[in-house]
């Protein structure tokens, strides 16, 4: 990613929602703020912007994102702590800070616009690649490896429960066929393959097939659900009295994940028919949003990449003694 790439493609999505939301629990004195999907930095650079006593914590798995970041809000160097790091490691992180307490943390999750624009980095089905799907380029674990390792077995269960993939078995099957006679290393050929795996009739409907099976291998190689399932109870656990948190997801998977975290914690966890709601049982946190919040049409007017997002959001109304 260089500065070529500048911003331009990129909006932030939902930026006055999410400032709305974050703007009652970062008007203190010195609030801290953990940005856990820095990205292009643009929600960063808004929070940094709105907020003069703002301090930012920012994380991101991809070395580029971190360094676009470094330079877009140098500005604001003196505020702004940027770590390259998974936000699986989200507590660390902020120890390592010495900012175990924060006031606010947002994730807006999944990949960027540079990681799906820039070919080589083996993101889209739209361009044809090197298999690589890495959000962290220095990790191991490719998409290739996956497809060319993975047992027929694992790669149905990737692709049906990250891609949701209702003939997962018959991708998995002709992958395994395929890749016997020649390694599969290209999304071009991954997505032909995936077309001829999928029953003509189901075709014809449900844009390009391979949608599913890419976003099952982009899952699987950065593990982005078990990254998720670390960092939000890490950063709701962080969060201080009236602290709040907004997460943005773009698929099912982390949306339900996201609600269930949520709700695990909005909720009085005590036995039904207690004369007095013992402190212990009651909720730590409530919720901002009823339900999952949408994009506008005048924002996916401007930017379809919103399409898919669903925005969530918590309070912490009570910390333990
Ligand atoms: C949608 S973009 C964020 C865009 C950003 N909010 C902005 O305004 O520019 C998502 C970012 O999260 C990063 N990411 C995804 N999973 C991550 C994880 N587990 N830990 C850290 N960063 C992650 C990706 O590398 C990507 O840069």
């Amino acid at each position: 990613m260089d500065d070529n790439v500048g911003t331009g493609g990129h909006v932030p999505v939902m930026l006055e929602r999410v400032l709305e939301l974050l703007a009652p629990a970062l008007a203190g004195p010195a609030p801290v703020v953990v940005d856990a999907n820095l990205g292009l930095g643009g929600h960063s650079e808004a929070l940094l912007a709105a907020h003069p006593a703002l301090h930012l914590i920012g994380i991101d798995r991809d070395p580029f994102a971190i360094e676009f970041s470094t330079r877009r809000l140098s500005p604001y160097a003196d505020r702004t702590t940027l770590v390259h790091a998974s936000s699986g490691d989200l507590a660390e992180v902020l120890d390592q800070a010495g900012r175990p307490v924060i006031d606010g943390a947002l994730f807006d999750l999944g990949v960027s616009s540079p990681q799906l624009d820039e070919a080589e980095r083996g993101f889209a089905y739209s361009y044809d690649a090197p298999l690589d799907m890495r959000m962290d380029t220095s990790q191991e674990l490719t998409a290739e490896r996956v497809v060319n390792t993975y047992s027929a077995r694992e790669l149905a269960r990737i692709l049906r429960d990250y891609g949701e993939e209702r003939f997962a078995q018959r991708v998995a099957g002709l992958i395994i066929r395929e890749r016997a006679k020649e390694a599969i290393t290209s999304t071009k050929r991954l997505a032909d393959i995936v077309r001829d795996a999928i029953p003509a009739a189901t075709r014809r409907t449900g844009g390009n097939p391979a949608k599913r099976t890419f976003q099952a291998l982009r899952i699987e190689v950065n593990a982005e659900l078990s990254a998720l399932e670390a960092a939000l109870p890490a950063a709701l656990d962080a969060l201080t009295l009236g602290g709040r948190v907004v997460v943005l997801s773009y698929h099912s998977l982390e949306d339900r994940l996201t609600k269930q975290a949520l709700t695990a914690r909005t909720k009085d966890t005590g036995p039904p028919g207690l004369p007095v709601p013992l402190p212990a049982h009651q909720p730590r946190f409530r919720l901002l949003t009823r339900g999952a919040e949408l994009p506008s049409d005048e924002e996916l007017a401007r930017n379809p990449r919103a399409a898919s997002a669903r925005l969530r959001a918590a309070e912490r109304i009570r910390v333990d003694d």
